[in-house]
């Protein structure tokens, strides 16, 4: 299974990116039940909201946007002087966010990247955490891109448990199919689990307009002076809602 998210077949993820659709996509199960998840993809769209600016409160440069879509989130932390770059493996995507000079690269998470193991923040934003369908794996490639005392900030599903892999198609508004990808979907509860497994620790998480975000850092480890300055060492903080 080598689909990446919402390619292939009709292309309704193009589609999306070319405003030839405006709807929400729907994820269709195909492995199961034929579940289907509606996602507001049109928000990747636009601006930056107040849930999207709340992660970059938490923000230390040079921050690492893995699957960045048309760039909404380099474009707000570039806003704060905060220096990022966009990666994903779209080439709508990542020509929409550089158009206006908004620095991206197509790459994949998984292909060599620039400063890996010096990156301050790392972003997983709109269930990113589900690239590749293998969440332990993508959060033990954000470890070893961090630099030591850098943040992976992960956004998780609402529903506390949930931890599946499967295998999926995204079907746009016009009934149009993309080909098979493997995508994960994890709640915030099994997240915690996880981010520990891959040697990251749990700092904060916090939930705005009902999406959920956990920070968890890596560990000084390696006794260089790589140590990101701005990175503050936070108590870890429960769940509170729309707070941070
Ligand atoms: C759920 S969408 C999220 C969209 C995005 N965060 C935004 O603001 O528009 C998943 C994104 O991840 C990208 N992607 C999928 N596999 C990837 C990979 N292996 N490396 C980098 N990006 C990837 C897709 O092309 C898509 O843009």
């Amino acid at each position: 299974m080598s689909g990446t998210f919402g390619t292939g077949g009709d292309e309704p993820y193009r589609g999306l990116l070319g405003a030839e659709q405006s709807g929400p996509l729907v994820l269709r199960r195909i492995d199961g039940d034929g579940a289907e998840i509606s996602i507001d993809a049109a928000r990747w769209l636009g601006l930056a909201t107040a849930a999207d600016l709340s992660v970059l409160d938490h923000a230390a440069a040079p921050l690492l946007d893995i699957g960045c879509g048309p760039g909404r989130m380099v474009r707000a932390a570039a806003d704060r002087a905060v220096a990022a770059l966009g990666i994903d493996v779209s080439d709508d995507a990542v020509a929409m966010t550089s158009a206006d000079g908004t620095p991206a690269l197509r790459r994949s998470v998984f292909e060599r990247l620039p400063l890996e193991g010096a990156w301050g923040t790392i972003l997983l934003m709109d269930g990113n955490v589900g690239i590749g369908g293998d969440p332990l794996a993508l959060l033990q490639r954000c470890h070893d891109l961090l630099a030591d005392g850098g943040s992976v900030i992960v956004e998780a599903d609402a529903d506390a448990w949930l931890h599946e892999t499967a295998v999926f198609i995204a079907v746009g508004d016009d009934g149009s199919e993309s080909g098979p990808f493997p995508w994960a979907r994890v709640g915030h509860a099994a997240l915690r689990d996880l981010l520990g497994e891959a040697g990251l620790r749990l700092e904060s998480e916090w939930q705005v307009s009902g999406r959920y975000f956990l920070r968890a850092r890596r560990s000084i480890s390696r006794g260089s002076a790589r140590a990101t300055a701005t990175t503050t060492t936070a108590t870890p903080q429960t769940m509170t809602s729309d707070s941070r």
